[in-house]
């Protein structure tokens, strides 16, 4: 790392909380807020750690526009994990475009078969993770480069639900590969690459060491078999720190593991993290509605909950929160319970939080939400979704995404 290197992570404490507040006022809340500027610091400390490595960005960490314009300027390619994704990223201007097709349903196969036909300018494979899906894009007359989602044996992550490369639903069981290997190209098709994905937010020794484990067979698979490959992708997952005390990822030293770990390759070794490129560079805003005092604790209720933020819920994930009371360095601090409107027990974003003690209308931020945030919310409890403002680095704020309103959550329903 030099001197002029971006810092590795922006903290919730990092950010101007004046300029939060502004834009609560400004946009209301729940809102996203996401930084673009953070987005492309991001890229470029991959870009450095991972110098001589292949960079895709898994744009399920956030697939709004304005992000994904970001990172494709700034020079990553697309890994896409559905046809809507990939549309998507196409549709974004990425022109190098892998798709990793999970158990994909037939209208996926259909649309990203014929975006192939239509843009043969666009560098697309297609990872398939079944043998049975080769055969699905042959019924289709896909004629394009392939390569094989092989599952390593090997998983990693920061919850059960996200460890993946032991999950028998992912990839094709490394020792079938080879087989599967040469009746692809049996088949006429050109097989360009291996790929495996230990699983989401690889962070500490335990992890990484699967990491390394899991580079290591798949340079090993790369070496034995018959055919010449373009590329080894090994995955996403590279963490982030949650917790203010939580160090970041030495970047630098996952390279340098991830390099040794493969040996000498004749393809082109890659990495296509989701989180790292986005999770710092976006915060949620949301705004106090109730103040409770009950015996165990302050129950403090917000706007946002697990339809807007559903990682707490669905994984107890930890997400850093903050008042942006402009006195809030002079209140007293409160154990408090911050929990979301939705009519559900899960919908809490965060217990035990030490905070200057909240009154009505305090707007919080919650600290990491870039990443799985925005993406994974939905509408349960007739909830619109919020918006999304984007800070362009340069000063500007726009939206980038609406807020939904009552009549959208109807609109599917047409006139009844
Ligand atoms: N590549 C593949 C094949 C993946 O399945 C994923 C994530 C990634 C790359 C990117 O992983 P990342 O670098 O973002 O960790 N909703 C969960 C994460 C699920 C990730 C699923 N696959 C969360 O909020 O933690």
């Amino acid at each position: 790392m030099t001197t002029e290197d971006p810092p590795p992570i922006r903290r919730l404490a990092d950010w101007d909380p004046a300029g939060l507040r502004d834009l609560a006022e400004t946009y209301d809340t729940p809102l996203y807020v996401l930084d673009q500027g953070r987005v492309r610091e991001n890229v470029a400390n991959l870009q450095t750690a991972f110098h001589d490595e292949h960079v895709s960005y898994a744009v399920k960490a956030n697939t709004v526009r304005r992000t994904l314009e970001t990172v494709e300027d700034a020079g990553l390619d697309a890994e896409c994990a559905s046809a809507g994704e990939v549309q998507r990223a196409v549709d974004a201007g990425f022109s190098t475009v892998r798709y990793t097709a999970v158990n994909p349903p037939s209208e996926d196969l259909d649309h990203v078969v014929a975006l192939h036909e239509a843009h043969p300018e666009i560098d697309l494979v297609v990872t398939i993770g079944a043998a049975d899906t080769l055969d699905a894009l042959a019924e289709r007359d896909y004629a394009g480069p392939l390569a094989i989602r092989v599952n390593p044996g090997v998983g990693a992550g920061h919850h059960a639900k996200v460890t993946t490369g032991d999950a028998p639903k992912f990839g094709v069981p490394y020792d079938r590969v080879p087989d599967l290997a040469d009746e692809i190209v049996e088949r006429g098709y050109d097989l360009v690459g291996l790929h495996a994905h230990a699983g989401s937010g690889i962070h500490g020794e335990d992890d990484l060491a699967a990491h390394r484990e899991l580079v290591a067979r798949m340079g090993d698979l790369a070496r034995d078999l018959d055919h010449d490959l373009d590329f080894l992708n090994v995955g996403g997952g590279l963490g982030v720190p949650y917790h203010p005390e939580q160090d970041p990822l030495d970047l630098d030293a996952v390279a340098e593991a991830t390099r040794d770990a493969a040996g000498d390759l004749d393809a082109q070794l890659g990495i296509e993290p989701g989180r790292y490129v986005v999770a710092d560079a976006g915060v949620l805003l949301t705004t106090v509605n109730t103040v409770k005092p009950t015996p165990e604790t302050t129950v403090v209720g917000v706007d946002a909950g697990m339809t807007t933020l559903l990682r707490p819920a669905m994984y107890d994930a930890y997400h850093e929160i903050r008042s942006l009371a402009d006195d809030a360095d002079d209140r007293d601090e409160v154990t408090a319970m911050v929990a979301g409107p939705i009519c559900e027990t899960a919908d809490v974003l965060g217990r035990d939080r030490r905070l200057p003690r909240p009154e009505c209308r305090d707007v919080f931020a919650i600290g990491n939400a870039g990443a799985y945030g925005y993406e994974m919310a939905s509408t349960y409890n007739s909830r619109p979704r919020p918006a999304v403002v984007s800070l362009d680095g340069t000063g500007e704020t726009s939206v980038a995404v609406e807020r939904e309103t009552l009549s959208d959550l109807t609109r599917l329903e047409g006139q009844q």
